[in-house]
């Protein structure tokens, strides 16, 4: 059994922004035409949005997004992302080669020393061939790739895989990769969700610790642990039985199968499950959130990682503990732990632990322990 470490972070976060302003204008405007054809039909009205309530609400400001184009425009609503020929590089494999480079420049690897790619989201791009094999072509890494997706937990499932194969022999060097492109399968015209999503890429190498090799600054993973329990408050149905229960087969229906929550629901079943999942993990490490330096959660909800962390430690809990990026970036799916880890370990002393634990549709909830080297 081999010692393993993540040895490389990046993350890539696309530079187009939209506040909540801006989303909530479109998305009034929107309703307001909508509202005048139910007008004539008998339909109840639908109600506005307010940039005041998605910040108390949720704690989101502004999101970064891969494309803005077409979102903001109230006759449409949707990212504009043209399609492209089937031999041109695909936008998620893009999108994930983008954050994987950062991460083997940070592992100081060449991408021929990968001999595994795992591209893991929540919502990937088509199911075949996979995205991974698409990275793996145009990095020039090694062995093989495939895709796999657990909701939000998506990253640290992918992250919980790469440590055991890599623990226990099978594979040397993992590129574990989260390229969430939530924008494209999100439904603006959703007052409950329309606010919640923004883009983002992250990529993390995971590979053994040879004998006697210190690799400060990099991190121990000292274990990894996944939970899962089946609900449907956060559930797409896109799929490829949609048109089959369709009158016309070759026009998709998008309506109800895009991304649902119940997100009062998810809020507190999750805060509950997520409490009890961090105590009992560092327990078993003989650990109690105390020792924990620093907390990378999920960033779905600013008062939700609040309150799990009420829970777990008795009193409140502040940034420095657990850094929170949905402020600016909203929820990045698979991809938002990550890039709270990325962008606040660095002041990290040898020794120190720090706790990834992402959680979201399935429910799942996926965690590491990490050790500063
Ligand atoms: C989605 C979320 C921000 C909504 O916040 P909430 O406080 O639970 O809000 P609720 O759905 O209970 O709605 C509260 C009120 O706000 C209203 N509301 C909902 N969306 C609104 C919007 N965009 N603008 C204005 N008001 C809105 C509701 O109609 C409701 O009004 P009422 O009290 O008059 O009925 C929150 O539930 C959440 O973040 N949940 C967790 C999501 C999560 O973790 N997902 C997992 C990962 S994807």
């Amino acid at each position: 059994m081999h010692r393993v470490i993540i040895s490389g972070i990046g993350a890539e976060i696309p530079e187009p922004v939209i506040t909540n302003e801006e989303l909530v204008e479109s998305f009034n405007s929107w309703v307001d035409m909508e509202n005048a054809r139910r007008q004539t039909t008998g339909e109840a009205p639908l109600q506005k949005s307010d940039a005041d309530f998605i910040v108390h609400a949720s704690g989101v400001r502004s999101r970064h997004v891969i494309e803005r184009e077409g979102i903001l425009d109230p006759a449409r609503m949707t990212p504009r992302i043209p399609a492209r020929p089937d031999d041109a590089l695909s936008l998620e494999a893009e999108f994930g080669i983008a954050s994987a480079r950062k991460a083997l420049d940070h592992a100081g690897l060449e991408p021929s020393q990968v001999d595994l790619i795992i591209c893991s989201a929540s919502h990937h791009q088509r199911p075949y061939p996979a995205i991974a094999i698409e990275m793996q072509q145009a990095l020039g890494t090694v062995g093989a790739g495939f895709d796999m997706g657990l909701g939000c937990s998506s990253a640290a499932a992918a992250l919980h895989m790469a440590v055991n194969l890599v623990r226990s022999g099978a594979h040397k060097r993992v590129l574990v990769t989260t390229p969430e492109i939530i924008t494209g399968h999100l439904n603006f015209r959703d007052r409950q969700t329309h606010f919640i999503f923004g883009d983002a890429s992250v990529s993390m190498v995971v590979e053994g610790l040879a004998q006697g090799d210190k690799r400060p600054g990099r991190f121990e993973v000292l274990d990894t642990r996944l939970w899962t329990q089946m609900s449907n408050n956060i559930r797409t149905n896109l799929g490829y039985h949609t048109r089959t229960a369709q009158d016309d087969p070759y026009m998709i229906d998008l309506e109800g199968n895009l991304i649902k929550q119940v997100g009062n629901k998810v809020f507190k079943e999750v805060t509950v499950a997520g409490h009890k999942f961090i105590v009992e993990f560092l327990a078993e490490h003989g650990l109690t959130p105390e020792a924990v330096r620093r907390f990378w959660l999920h960033q779905a909800n600013a008062r939700m990682n609040a309150m799990i962390l009420k829970l777990a430690f008795g009193h409140d809990v502040g940034h420095d503990r657990a850094p929170m990026v949905l402020e600016k970036l909203g929820n990045t799916a698979g991809a938002g732990a990550i890039v709270a880890l990325s962008e606040n370990h660095a002041d990290m002393t040898p020794g120190d632990f720090g706790l990834i634990c992402a959680f979201g549709a399935g429910y799942s909830i996926g965690g590491a322990l990490l050790r500063m080297l």
